[in-house]
């Protein structure tokens, strides 16, 4: 039997559909890359993976302790659909100790990570063909949660000359009626850029000319600036836009706990509430267990953050350093996160010992995997070419093994 959708295509009766609102997203090739590199681990070859966007350091004891007490205690049922009193409680205290920020816990939301959290926002607030403006390279995630919402990402590149970060003339065009969001995240995933008071001020201009563009910061790698550059966020930079701006952060970086699913925002209670209903409907409540445990996290001990930030830094110039040394390979020096974000425009047009042409950043990417075991994700993924992003959330020693692999790969290209 033949059924006519609204649309006017047709489709048998049993014929598996998907929703328009995914039809354009695939697999992402990250979790390809991702794949293929497990499959050849299972073939037993020595696969170096340098593409995880998780700390390898483990949860800190005393948060693991937390989520054993609290598993006695039984704290094992619903809670409060967005968050815990107590937890909405050190995450307010969190936002005024680091970032100067008042948030009042009806101020505040806690979701499965901060991936949640950007979702309700966006199934909260957007109507079909409401744009997002996205600084690239950006987090592909974001561009794929703008879509599942029903909006339009707006992809506006940064100057690899300008750190990789969004200009404010760029920001000026790319605003239009539609735009409902710009979305910021410093330091960055991919490219690891943060921006100083004095990068970020000028873009906030721009949104206070803009009172119908809302800004969306994601903070998450907060604790990952390097060099004693100081953190800084929208809303504390620019109190005239706290009323439309959504803070948004979570443990998983900071903490090390990505498997515990905890996220948080600070923004306008309506916004909150509106985000609230979304979530209502989807998980309720983020698990008791663990947001017992982002409490102890956040009030806890802070040392680990120092000890961990200054892992993070020696190895992000390890590998800035080796990556340089290599002929056709470019790399600045990230201020932050766990990631480097190199040019390949100098390798391009090379061809591998095969004969193969490199004539893409996935060209070049797809060589790393093949000849030498190296998995790293094109920078076509973040909406960026021609570069490459390596996770340096790995130890000294394979970073270490993994750059003399892509030095040695690289000196065999014609
Ligand atoms: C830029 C960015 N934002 C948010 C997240 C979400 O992290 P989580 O959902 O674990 O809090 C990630 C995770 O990779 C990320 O890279």
């Amino acid at each position: 039997m033949s059924l006519s959708a609204a649309d006017g295509t047709a489709h048998s009766a049993t014929e598996f559909r998907r929703a328009k609102r995914i039809g354009a997203i695939s697999v992402s090739e990250i979790l390809r890359i991702g794949a293929t590199a497990a499959q050849r681990r299972r073939e037993g070859r020595p696969v170096i993976v340098l593409g995880a966007g998780e700390p390898d350091f483990d949860t800190p004891d005393n948060v693991k302790a937390a989520a054993v007490r609290a598993i006695g205690a039984g704290a094992t049922k619903y809670t409060i659909l967005d968050g815990t009193p107590e937890l909405k409680a050190a995450i307010a205290a969190k936002f005024r100790r680091d970032n100067g920020l008042d948030y009042a816990l009806d101020e505040i939301t806690v979701g499965a990570g901060g991936k949640q959290v950007i979702h309700n926002a966006f199934m909260a607030t957007l109507d079909p063909g409401d744009e997002v403006i996205l600084a690239a390279p950006y987090w592909t995630s974001y561009a794929d949660m703008v879509t599942i919402a029903e909006g339009v990402p707006v992809a506006v590149p940064g100057r690899e000359d300008n750190g990789f970060r969004l200009d404010a003339a760029d920001l000026e065009r790319a605003i239009t009626p539609r735009t409902r969001w710009l979305l910021l995240n410093s330091p960055s995933n991919p490219s690891g850029a943060a921006y100083s008071e004095a990068q970020l001020r000028p873009l906030l201009e721009v949104l206070r000319r803009h009172p119908h563009v809302w800004l969306l910061s994601d903070d998450i790698y907060e604790h990952l600036v390097y060099d004693d550059l100081p953190f800084v966020t929208g809303a504390q930079l620019e109190p005239a836009l706290r009323e439309r701006t959504l803070t948004v952060n979570g443990v998983s970086k900071a903490y090390a706990m990505t498997g515990w699913r905890i996220g948080y925002g600070g923004g306008p209670r309506e916004l909150i509430a509106a985000m609230a209903v979304v979530q209502s409907q989807s998980t309720s409540n983020p698990c008791s267990i663990s947001q017992a445990a982002a409490v102890e996290a956040l009030t806890g001990p802070q040392d680990v953050l120092a000890q961990r930030r200054e892992a993070f830094r020696v190895r992000r110039d390890l590998v800035v350093e080796r990556l340089n040394a290599i002929e056709g390979i470019a790399c600045r020096r990230p201020e932050g996160a766990f990631y480097t974000f190199a040019s390949c425009a100098g390798l391009l047009g090379r061809h591998t010992p095969d004969g193969t042409a490199i004539d893409s950043d996935s060209a070049f990417c797809r060589y790393l995997l093949d000849a030498v075991d190296v998995a790293v994700v094109p920078g076509s993924c973040f909406g960026l070419a021609p570069y490459f992003r390596i996770s340096y959330a790995a130890s000294e020693a394979s970073l270490r093994e993994a750059c003399d692999r892509i030095a040695a790969a690289c000196r065999v290209l014609s």
